[in-house]
């Protein structure tokens, strides 16, 4: 949030049905003990959310627990308990008499979402929106929360791994650059100090394939393990497939392997994963995710202590990226000897020490360096 919840502010967090919205607030709601929580549940009992603090925490609190669905009831609770921090899971749940429409459609969800913005603006507390979204991605309700709410953080994940992330999408009080990070155990969520350190798959064996690419998440310099399987097609088309990183960017990495660099590909299948169930959008992955493809099609291991940053355009240029001392100096705290960057951002980096930068130009000049064995 950048510095903490303002009074009055309001602050939605959104994310899939079951990815943990309902256990991070409630983590916040027990951390904040010197404050008077009032948490409302539209979901679940209060029995529940009692069982679920007990689990997440042992220390006492003082948290009111409401589970009610009726806006008007709510905000005469509020009026009577004077809460200092509101909290509304979730916002589609809720739904006001002065209205027909069905909780969770458009009209209850701004009507709703008003009053309350009203209610804690008036009386001068923050207040914490639950919002659920469908699988395409958008707040259900459509737009019209994010234009309503101060705040919009995103939580997200996959189901299947333990990392989250939450990440500000709008932020009016602080930056939108910040993320974090989590990881989901059975007491709960705990926030992960470094992620680059669980990121990278500790074996010690080198393998073909397996690429470490040195991204930034918001501010943040991860390292992750990026990994390519390419083997021929069995059937007539080959499959393309990716997790943790868009296919459409795969298939131009793979068209500019093939016209520019020369590298038949078309006829294999290439499948493409993000370590940990990590989503990357940063572009820079895209010179690892080149190398990795070509690792697993030649059967050659990188380097266990080399990295790569470096977005690739369709000439096969390797373009100069953001934060490249942020990540070189990430790539060094780990240990690692070698990073690949863009030449053209070597232009005013200052002498790096313990770690050998390397610029290249072009994604051959990359292949050169990288695969020499291949070559003798
Ligand atoms: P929940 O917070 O209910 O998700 P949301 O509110 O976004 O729908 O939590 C979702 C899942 O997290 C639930 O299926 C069980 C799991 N979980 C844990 O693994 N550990 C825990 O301590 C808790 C509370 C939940
Ligand atoms: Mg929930």
């Amino acid at each position: 949030l950048g510095g903490g919840m303002v009074p009055g502010a309001v602050m939605l967090i959104a994310g899939e049905p079951g990815i943990g919205k309902s256990t991070l607030v409630l983590q916040v709601a027990l951390h904040l003990s010197d404050k008077q929580v009032l948490y409302v549940s539209g979901e679940e009992s209060a029995e529940q959310i009692k069982l679920r603090a007990n689990r997440l925490s042992s220390s006492e609190t003082k948290i009111k627990i409401l589970s009610d669905t009726s806006l008007e009831n709510i905000i005469y609770q509020a009026e009577v308990h004077k809460p200092e921090v509101l909290i509304i899971d979730s916002i589609q749940t809720m739904q006001s008499e002065r209205l027909e429409s069905a909780p969770g459609s458009v009209g209850q969800i701004r009507e709703c979402t008003q009053i309350l913005t009203g209610f804690v603006k008036k009386n001068n507390l923050p207040l914490i929106l639950i919002g659920h979204i469908t699988k395409d991605g958008s707040i259900a309700g459509p737009k019209v929360l994010e234009h309503m709410v101060d705040c919009v953080l995103q939580f997200e994940g996959d189901m299947n791994h333990v990392y989250r992330i939450l990440r500000a999408t709008k932020n009016r009080f602080g930056s939108t650059a910040e993320v974090g990070i989590f990881e989901m155990l059975s007491t709960g969520l705990r926030e992960v100090a470094n992620p680059s350190e669980i990121l990278i798959s500790d074996s010690t064996e080198e393998l073909s394939g397996a690429v470490i690419a040195a991204t930034v998440e918001g501010a943040r310099p991860l390292l992750i393990e990026v990994q390519a399987l390419v083997s021929t097609a069995v059937y007539g088309t080959p499959q393309r497939s990716a997790i943790g990183y868009d296919l459409k960017r795969i298939n131009m990495l793979l068209a500019v392997l093939e016209r520019r660099v020369g590298f038949r590909l078309s006829q294999k299948d290439v499948f493409i994963n993000i370590a940990g169930g990590m989503k990357i959008a940063d572009p820079a992955v895209d010179l690892a995710l080149i190398i990795a493809i070509l690792s697993s099609d030649f059967d050659l291991a990188m380097k266990k202590r080399w990295c790569f940053a470096g977005e690739v355009g369709l000439t096969g240029e390797v373009r100069p990226i953001q934060r490249i001392e942020q990540r070189i100096s990430e790539a060094r705290k780990l240990g690692f000897e070698r990073i690949i960057v863009p030449a053209g951002n070597l232009k005013n980096l200052p002498k790096q020490n313990n770690i050998h930068v390397i610029g290249v130009n072009k994604v051959e000049d990359v292949l050169h360096k990288v695969f020499q064995k291949k070559q003798d």
